[in-house]
């Protein structure tokens, strides 16, 4: 078969492709024009010969997906696909006339595929006939991103977020200020639309957070005479039941308690915990339980990503505690705030996050952002926060407890640091930053399907 005929990548509408004998030098523009334009969906490869491919995944990483008929021969054969680097993969074509599919993860790039087909001997003469081409990479890990109700009239902003992300969280909205300003008095309005466009792009929802000690409404800080124990539990459970109530079946994850400890590993001393104690925190999860059982809860706290500070041997403390005493927690989330110098290495990450597996719960890292120094030369700043969030993502793949990492904002012109320290995933113009690249690299993309569904609503929702 003469080369650049016949190739089924052509078919897909790859970027560049070409269909080259064994040995052949690589590709020239020509052949991948020619590859481009044939109309052909299939090529066949005879015994004992070997093509190569130039494929190039979609990005940032996709997988190549072949499927393989034998023809003529009635054992069926051996095809291998042997990509530059990393193991080469044998299916066996082995049951006549039933296409076998193989899946072959692929990084950025393009790559040079050898294909081969080996039949088995002295039988009569067979062919393969293969179809195939590379798709996005389903995720593994999921990824959330922190998200603001006032800039959803942003056609920009809401496309960058529905597009690569499977979840949100409202950066402030569920916060007891914004829920309940005054006492009774319920406004869910600027949480209802996160919700809304979280439901019309089929993202899930982390509800952030209902027992916290700051950002609380002045009526809680500063009660005219002080709380009793009894009058401000009253308040906090029946905060939690309102707000988990309205949001059920639509929030699937709440941060119960966010941030309980300091730095000494002592409990924050709060508006809550002055009133009510330690067992503040067992309460609320107890409250949260009954108003939705089927919503996760979670304890998120910050410098949880070490093992060995005693902030961080305190919450897990804490967190050995509640289980123990059959408290209703699921799971912790580790906020991971943090900068291009201290950032957590992936060894740590992956103690930490075992610590609190080994207990039975899961893990997140849910407020995830890496400040960039602006005095420092800018690409060199941008390569190691590139490395913070590899860190971030390898560790979480690594820990099958872990099931998301949640980046606090997603592009540098809406973060709650100083624009300047750009510590998110997109620039202030909303182009992929390195960091992106890095992250979507390991975790893969939302299935191709849901990544072009969500593209179509965020606009059709404007
Ligand atoms: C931050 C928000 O991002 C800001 O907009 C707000 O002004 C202050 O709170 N840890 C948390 C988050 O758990 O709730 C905080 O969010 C950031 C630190």
């Amino acid at each position: 078969m003469r080369a650049g005929k016949r190739t089924w990548a052509a078919a897909a509408g790859l970027a560049a492709l070409a269909a080259l004998p064994a040995g052949a030098g690589p590709a020239t523009a020509e052949r991948v024009q020619t590859a481009q334009e044939a109309p052909v969906q299939r090529f066949q490869l005879a015994p004992g010969r070997t093509r190569s491919f130039l494929v190039r995944p979609p990005r940032p990483a996709g997988r190549l997906e072949v499927r393989a008929l034998a023809v003529g021969c009635r054992g069926g054969g051996r095809l291998s696909v042997r990509p530059p680097r990393g193991a080469r993969r044998v299916i066996n074509v082995s049951v006549p006339r039933r296409w076998t599919r193989v899946l072959m993860p692929l990084p950025e790039g393009r790559h040079r595929l050898r294909l081969r087909f080996v039949a088995p001997r002295g039988g009569p003469r067979c062919k393969v006939v293969l179809r195939g081409r590379p798709r996005p990479l389903g995720r593994s890990v999921k990824l959330g991103a922190a998200a603001r109700s006032d800039r959803i009239s942003d056609p920009r902003y809401v496309r960058t977020l529905v597009r690569n992300f499977d979840s949100l969280t409202p950066e402030n909205e569920m916060k007891m200020f914004l829920l309940q300003p005054r006492r009774g008095r319920f406004d869910f309005k600027p949480a209802e639309a996160l919700v809304r466009l979280a439901r019309r792009n089929r993202m899930a929802v982390r509800g952030h957070t209902l027992v916290y000690g700051s950002q609380l409404p002045e009526w809680v800080e500063y009660p005219r005479k002080p709380w009793t124990r009894k009058a401000l539990l009253a308040v906090m459970r029946r905060h939690i039941t309102k707000v988990v109530r309205h949001f059920r079946g639509r929030v699937s994850q709440w941060d119960v308690v966010n941030e309980a400890i300091d730095g000494d590993g002592r409990y924050i001393r709060n508006v809550w915990f002055r009133a009510i104690g330690p067992s503040y925190v067992e309460h609320a999860f107890r409250a949260a339980r009954k108003a939705d059982p089927d919503a996760d809860l979670f304890l998120n706290d910050n410098s949880t990503e070490t093992t060995e500070s005693p902030k961080s041997r305190a919450v897990y403390r804490l967190v050995r505690r509640l289980e123990h005493r059959g408290v209703p927690i699921d799971g912790v989330g580790l906020q991971n705030h943090t900068d291009t110098e201290a950032y957590p290495r992936r060894r740590s990450l992956v103690a930490s996050m075992n610590r609190f597996a080994r207990l039975g719960l899961r893990v997140e890292l849910t407020e995830m952002d890496v400040l960039t120094n602006p005095r420092l030369d800018r690409a060199g700043q941008l390569r190691k926060q590139a490395l913070a969030f590899t860190a971030a993502e390898q560790a979480c793949r690594a820990v099958a407890a872990c099931g998301r990492i949640t980046t606090w904002g997603f592009t540098d012109n809406t973060t709650w640091r100083r624009p300047k320290d750009r510590p998110l995933l997109f620039d202030r113009h909303y182009r992929e930053k390195p960091s992106f690249q890095a992250l979507a690299r390991g975790v893969g993309l939302p299935s191709a399907a849901r990544h072009s569904r969500r593209a179509t609503r965020a606009s059709a929702g404007r």
